[in-house]
């Protein structure tokens, strides 16, 4: 595979390998090394975790890394994505781990078949988010022997969430049940098709997995004004600690994080029993080793 862009069309066992393989990983299994592989991580939004996460992964595999800076690079003098990438491909750049605001950025680049370099998605606009989608999969599997039958709810601003949309489908083909809550005028029957919308109260102590989304203030503010209440979102539709008390004892929170703690989240429970928001993090760095490594084995590049 020489990209990796979206888990729309993923069968469940092609993702069930990548987990296992990000699982013997985590389980002290030596990973191949690509010594002569060329990686450059292009973040044109920011980030913390998935860009330190791929360079770890990176590190990892033994690649060599290109420095690259969307703020100083010459995509600010109007240079396309495309030509970017065949310029980071003619200096022998192997793979380009690619963050954008724009969703689909990638459906244009696939479409030229002379584009030899390899994309991995790190975060489409409202589109796609495939490496935290396998990496919360791979959290999800630590807690549960099976995903059939597991109730999962994912709750917040899932219309803008690529988040909520890589995870609604990858549960939903692993044979989850999926459930959503949150501010109705963010929710988008698009959505029907992979779960149930219903009230948080109500579906909460039925669940197994809570997948809480972060409340995209860089949105609101554009969109919204200042219009939206923190405190107002904490008591409707945030995980208090009263909500909490009521979930299942075996049932787990996920975050892909940043977290807005008081707002999604009481904070003292980001630290909490049934928290896995920093297991998230740290499989990150073993899913994004498997994903790096299917596609340099595409490449052949060792
Ligand atoms: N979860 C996630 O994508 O975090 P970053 O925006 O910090 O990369």
């Amino acid at each position: 595979q020489r990209n990796m862009v979206t888990v729309d069309h993923m069968e469940a066992d092609d993702a069930l390998d990548l987990i296992h393989e990000a699982q013997a990983y985590k389980e002290g299994k030596k990973p191949e090394l690509f010594q002569k592989a060329y990686a450059a991580n292009l973040f044109f939004e920011d980030s913390t975790r998935t860009k330190s996460s791929f360079q770890m992964a990176e590190n990892k595999l033994g690649m060599e890394m290109i420095k690259f800076d969307a703020s100083t690079s010459s995509v600010n003098k109007g240079e396309t994505l495309y030509d970017t990438l065949k310029t980071l491909e003619s200096i022998g750049v192997n793979v380009a781990v690619i963050r954008h605001p724009e969703t689909e950025y990638y459906r244009d680049l696939l479409k030229h078949d002379d584009l030899k370099i390899s994309i991995v998605n790190a975060g489409d606009g409202s589109g796609q988010h495939p490496s935290q989608c396998l990496l919360d999969m791979m959290t999800i599997a630590e807690d549960f022997k099976s995903f059939h039958n597991l109730k999962a709810l994912i709750v917040g601003d899932i219309k803008h969430s690529r988040v909520a949309r890589s995870n609604a489908q990858m549960l939903h083909s692993l044979g989850a049940q999926v459930y959503f809550a949150g501010p109705k005028e963010w929710f988008d029957k698009d959505f029907e098709k992979y779960g149930t919308y219903g009230d948080l109260d109500t579906l909460l102590p039925e669940m197994d997995v809570v997948n809480l989304l972060r409340v995209q203030n860089e949105r609101l503010n554009a969109t919204e004004g200042l219009n939206f209440d923190c405190d107002e979102y904490h008591q409707q539709f945030g995980l208090t600690k009263e909500r909490a008390a009521k979930m299942k004892k075996k049932a787990i929170i996920i975050h892909p994080a940043p977290v807005n703690r008081g707002v999604e989240i009481d904070s003292s429970l980001v630290e909490g029993p049934q928290s896995r928001i920093f297991e998230q993090m740290k499989n990150g760095v073993f899913v994004r080793m498997a994903i790096l490594s299917r596609v340099l084995r595409y490449q052949e590049v060792m």
